[in-house]
């Protein structure tokens, strides 16, 4: 069943140089699974995840045919409507965390009051639930952090607070932006263990953006490429490392192999044709 239907999305700022096209007619449906976008640095990955949240700042516009979830269309919904389902349907865990934190609240605070927005709970059960939304993502003295303030973490550590805050509404897709890039490999897997249980237990649809390749043909089942803010190429995960467009071989001929080193990393050579090929929406 599909969760989210995406449906010709641009997202454009104006600029002095005229306006600058982030995202340009990006297409793609997601069902319960995990959807990984992968790209270069600029790609527009971030750009898509938040344009779907509508949390694109000014003056950028978003532009889409539909930005459907479970049939409703977002693009039509009042700011009010779409606070609600920042809160409740669809949540995002931002690339830059420490920004997404209020600087002068405790974590606790923190936590407690996103969950007290949920649910009818008292402060103690609020409080006893935030403790063990810390220990469910590996945050080993949640006692120390609920009182601690944000500028205390190290990005690690706040990148895990924001995923165990986005997760308190038991939200049916995570928009997941670089969930685990700031993270140590033993603690990323942690992590993605607990996004991996969320979609197989509880049917969530997870939307994974990340530049890792190896990262994202392990663990996700289905990847969208983008490039200069187009989908160059849709493919099964498992099949990542035998995808066709020469955009995609040449990311991956210039990961780093322990296995085979290399003197020197293959330079990308990029053709302009690639940037204006009409976006596919492959298998939808
Ligand atoms: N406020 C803005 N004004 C103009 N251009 C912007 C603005 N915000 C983002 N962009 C541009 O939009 C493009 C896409 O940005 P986006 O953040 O989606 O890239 P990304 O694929 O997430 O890259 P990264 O891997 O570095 O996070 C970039 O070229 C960026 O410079
Ligand atoms: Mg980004």
């Amino acid at each position: 069943m599909t969760l989210l239907d995406v449906g010709n999305l641009w997202v454009k700022f104006p600029t002095r140089q005229g306006m600058f096209e982030a995202v340009r007619g990006v297409s793609f449906s997601l069902k319960k699974e995990r959807l990984g976008i992968v790209g270069e640095s600029g790609s527009g990955k971030s750009m898509t995840g938040r344009a779907i949240l509508r949390l694109i700042r000014k003056p950028g516009i978003v532009e889409a045919d539909r930005i459907a979830l479970e049939g409703t269309d977002l693009m039509r919904l009042t700011e009010i409507q779409m606070r609600q389902v920042r809160g409740e349907q669809i949540s995002m865990v931002m690339q830059d965390p420490k920004f997404s934190l209020n600087p002068v609240m405790t974590i606790g605070a923190q936590i407690m009051e996103a969950y007290l927005l949920h649910a009818k709970a008292s402060r103690s059960e609020a409080r006893a639930k935030a403790v063990e939304m810390l220990e469910a993502v590996s945050i080993r003295d949640p006692e120390r952090v609920m009182r601690a303030y944000p500028h205390e973490m190290s990005g690690g550590m706040g990148q895990r607070i924001m995923i165990a805050m986005m997760l308190i509404p038991n939200p049916q897709i995570l928009i997941a932006d670089e969930p685990t890039s700031a993270l140590d490999v033993s603690v990323q897997r942690q992590v993605l263990d607990i996004m991996d249980r969320l979609v197989t237990d509880r049917g969530m649809g997870l939307i994974f953006i990340s530049h890792d390749l190896n990262l994202v043909a392990e663990f996700c089942d289905r990847v969208l490429i983008m490039y200069a803010g187009r989908i160059v190429e849709v493919c099964d995960a498992d099949k990542l490392h035998a995808a066709q467009h020469p955009y995609t071989r040449g990311l991956l001929n210039s990961l780093p192999r322990l296995d085979q080193p290399r003197a020197r990393l293959e330079v990308l050579q990029r053709d302009a044709a690639w940037a204006e090929a009409p976006s596919v929406s492959g298998r939808v």
